[in-house]
Order: structure tokens, then sequence, then C-alpha cells
């Protein structure tokens, strides 16, 4: 557990919840989100800087709607409640809370009144985004208006006795343009932190708890080739060294020349004892004829943990496995409000392998968030390749490969892939596009190619902007580079005659085609 100013986020279930704690650590203040029946005693075993309240789904005056212990309010920090978590602090410090009458959703203009440290640097009027129904409807005695809107008098408040600040709008998605400074302005000018959250030390502090952990012992790292692993891999291996083994297991679906890259960097640059197991065969003789997208998931998942059990089981003096499990999962699986949602897709990484081969867990980044991973892999020397590296599914090529998969259709997306890879990053559009790649879709389609008739395969271009995954968009990209993409694959990848473009945005679609 890191040692710096912390700041308690209490989730009442709102879809930006995730946002609010980017932003703090964004901020260099390091937080963690609580369910909200979290015990104010168990927040001040942390350096306890600041606690704050989200937004969320209900509304203060449902029966049964979320609340937290009303002692938080006596830990000595300033609150700051966002939309719903306004509307609860003010609730529980007595005043009312009744539905809007007009109810007021997306960008506003926000008006403040006075000099209080919440907006220093804020103009008087700026945009902010708002997304509710309910409204406080305090007397004036016990808040002083910060801020308002059009259709909300009480846009941000203060109370005048206790150090709760309360803002209806969401200072914490990018459609409120100085929603980072007005986060800043608490955590800094109203709570007092330091700004001591930074990667250098992170890195420090986990070398050392790995050492702790490990002792004498040995530890085990699946790589994969992605961020996450490769990232734990480094880490563990400044910690440990040689007591480190890493496995590598190509299951004959990644992209074109990556396994050749990952036994590159981490063997001959990092000198990592790794362990590289080529399985394609394995998983292709499994996968024979199987189109079912679930069908296919399963089984790659099962053979990954046969042949992981397999190349770990001669590496007796073995007792720890360090996994990638980053911060959103941790906060996912133990999310209380969440409840369960339809499952989409089986997820598919190195989760069940500790169960299986009764290890100890070591995992170093499950505070972290993504961009951070990315900022440790950066301190600690690794490839900008490999850390700016797109996300890549655990199954692979397999879900970008409808219907039955063969040695030939993997080939044939590899190449196509490739382009698509090499046109994006070629443009710089990497940089704005969550990922990029190449679909090869089970439909022959005519063509003509100089005087003769073709009947061959199709690509689909798949490029997407998302901030984290969970919602995306198509890419409005240049037409020149789609341009280029199809026609380079029609020309150089044997086989196809036909590239379209996925104009699919997740929802309703999702981002891998199965
Ligand atoms: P979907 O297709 O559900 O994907 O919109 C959302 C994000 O998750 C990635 N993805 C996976 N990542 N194991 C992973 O580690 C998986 O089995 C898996 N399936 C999808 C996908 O690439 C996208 O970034």
């Amino acid at each position: 557990m890191p040692d710096n100013d912390y700041v308690a986020i209490l989730d009442f279930g709102s879809q930006y919840t995730q946002l609010i704690a980017r932003r703090t650590r964004e901020a260099s203040v390091f937080c963690e989100i609580h369910t909200p029946d979290v015990k104010p005693e168990e927040l001040k075993k942390h350096r306890l800087k600041a606690v704050i309240l989200s937004g969320g789904p209900a509304s203060v005056y449902q029966r049964k709607a979320p609340s937290c212990d009303p002692k938080i309010f006596d830990l000595g920090v300033p609150v700051l409640g966002i939309c719903y978590g306004m509307q609860l602090g003010a609730k529980l410090l007595g005043s009312k809370v009744a539905a809007a009458a007009d109810r007021e959703y997306g960008r506003t203009d926000l008006v403040t009144k006075g000099s209080d440290k919440l907006f220093r640097g804020v103009p008087h009027e700026s945009q902010v985004w708002m997304s509710h129904g309910d409204k406080i409807e305090a007397s004036t005695k016990e808040f002083e208006v910060l801020a308002s809107t059009k259709n909300c008098s009480y846009a941000a408040v203060r109370h005048r006795k206790r150090a709760f600040y309360g803002v209806q709008f969401h200072p914490e998605v990018h459609h409120t343009p100085f929603g980072s400074q007005i986060l800043k302005n608490f955590l800094y000018a109203i709570c007092g932190c330091r700004g001591d959250w930074e990667m250098k030390s992170y890195v420090d502090n986990a070398i050392a708890e790995i050492r702790r952990t490990a002792g004498k012992d040995h530890v085990l790292c699946a790589l994969s080739g992605g961020v996450d692993s490769g990232v734990v891999a480094a880490l563990v291996h400044k910690a440990i060294s040689s007591r480190l083994t890493c496995v590598f297991v190509d299951n004959g679906l990644l992209r074109k020349g990556e396994a050749k890259k990952v036994r590159d960097f981490f063997e001959k640059r990092i000198h990592v004892n790794l362990v590289c197991v080529d399985a394609s065969a394995k998983f292709l003789k499994k996968l024979k004829g199987v189109s079912d997208p679930e069908e296919k998931r399963k089984i790659i998942g099962h053979v990954f943990i046969d042949v992981f059990h397999a190349a770990a089981r001669p590496l007796k003096q073995v007792k720890f496995l360090a996994q990638g499990t980053l911060y959103p999962d941790v906060i996912e699986s133990r999310s209380a409000l969440g409840g369960p949602s339809a499952k989409i897709k089986t997820h598919h990484n190195v989760g069940g392998l500790p169960e299986k081969l009764g290890f100890k867990l070591i995992e170093p980044l499950r505070f972290l968030f993504k961009d951070e991973v990315r900022r440790i892999g950066r301190e600690l020397g690794l490839s900008e390749e490999l850390v700016k590296r797109q996300p890549f599914p655990g199954p692979g090529l397999a879900v970008r490969c409808p219907g039955p998969l063969t040695q030939e259709r993997l080939d044939v997306l590899r190449e196509a892939d490739e382009i698509v890879c090499h046109e994006i990053e070629k443009v710089k559009l990497n940089e704005k596009l969550w990922q990029y790649f190449a679909v090869l879709l089970p439909v022959k389609s005519v063509g003509v190619m100089g005087d003769e008739r073709t009947f061959q395969d199709t690509v689909s271009v798949r490029l997407v902007e998302s901030l984290d995954g969970m919602t995306a968009d198509w890419g409005r990209v240049p037409h020149d580079v789609l341009a280029t993409i199809s026609s380079r694959i029609v020309n150089e990848v044997k086989g196809v005659n036909r590239v379209v473009y996925d104009i699919s945005s997740k929802p309703p679609s999702t981002i891998e085609w199965e």
C-alpha cells in the first residue's frame, strides 16, 4: 500500500467514478475508490486528506438510496460531493433535497460568484457538464452559493460551518473544460495535498514490496507481449533478477512478428530467464472446425492453462505468480453497487492460473490505471513500442477471424493486420486511436483483377477511439489513409479482393468481432 497523501472516493454508482479517480491521480494525488459502506475508521489508517462522494443514478429521497456513515464528516478532512454526492452530503448535514423542476443534462454555462478557492483560475463563466434530476433546497443560512447555472441556483456550494463542498456538475469529465482545475483547487488549495503521487517512488516501493513478499523464493510470470505483463516482468526482474522466470506461450494467434519481438526484448535486452513455448499447433488442433465465439474463447483459455501448467511444472522452486492485475479489475471484482452485469464475452487472460497451480500472487500493478502502468514502463526503460502497444485480446486473432480457423486464414489476417498497423502508425493516428486492426470476414465476393474474375475474401478494417474500451466510437480518419490501407491490402495480401470499413460504435457493437 503506497504511503502517500490519500483521498477516499466513495462510489455511489456513477459511470464516472473511475474518472474522478483518474483525474485525482493525474493531479499527482493518490486515491482509492471505496463502496459507500466503508467504515470511517478504515479511512483513518491512511494519510487521509479528503473524501469525495461520487455521483450516482439514485435519488436521495428514494427508499434504499445508497448512503454512507455520516461520521465521514467528522474525520477532520474536507468532503466534496459531486452530483448525487452533493445531494447526499446536503441531506446528511440536515438540508432538504427535492426533485428539480427543470432537469438539466449535458453542457451548460456555469457562472461563479465571489472568489472561493474552489474556482481559482476558473473564468467567471465557463462550460460544465450536468446530469441530474434533483437539486438541493438548502437555505443560504447553511450554504454559501459559489456558482449557479440557468436552471440550478445551487450548482456549487460550500457549507458555512462544515468543510463540505458540493458541485452539481461533473468536474471529472472532459466536457467540463476547467473540471481538472476545480478538482486540483479542491485537492491542493482546500485540502492541502502535496502532490506526492509519482511513478518513480511507486517503482521504488513496488520493488521493495516484491523483495519483501518473495523473500528467497522464485517467481513465475506469464508474458503475453502486452504492456501489463511486460511491466510486471520488468518490475519483478528489477527486484529479484534471476529468481524470476517468465513463460511466453505462442498460441499461434499472435500478430505478425510478435513472438520474436517479445523474445528479443526480454531475453536479449533485459536478460530475463525466458521459457518460450510454441504451442500454436496444439491450439490450432483444438480449435479446428470451431466457429462459436464463446467456444473458441473457452478452448483457448483451457489450452493456455494446460500449456502453462506443463511449462511451470519443472520449475519446482517457484512459489509465486506475478500477474498484471490493474486497479479497474480490482474495483470491478469487488463492486458492491454494480450488481451482476450481463456477461458479454468471456475475457481470457491468465485468470484461473493461481488456483490451478497453487501459487501465491504478486500483483504489483493492482493500484494503477493503464496510463500509470505506461508511465511505470517508461520509468523502467521499456521500449516505446511496448509501452504504447494497443490493447490486444487474450484469445488474439481467433476473435478477429469469424468462422473456423485455419493456418492459412490466420496468415492472411496477419498480413492484412500488419498493413493496417503500419499505415496508421506512419501517420501517427495511433496516438488518437485506442485500437486499429484488421478482421478477416468469412465472406467471399466477386472482384476483377487485371482481366480475371476473382472470388476471394473480405477484410474489415476496425479503427476505434475510446477512453477505456468500455464504450467506443469508430475513428473518423482521413479518407486517404483508408484508401492506402485498402489498396495495399488488396494488392499485397493474397486471397483478398475487398476491404470494408467498420463504422459501428460500442454499444451496440463491441470492439472485437467475437
Ligand atoms: P470488446 O470487444 O468487448 O472489447 O468491446 C473491449 C476491450 O477488451 C479487449 N478484449 C480483451 N482483452 N482479454 C483481454 O485481455 C480478452 O479476452 C479480451 N477480449 C476483448 C478488446 O481488445 C478491447 O480493448
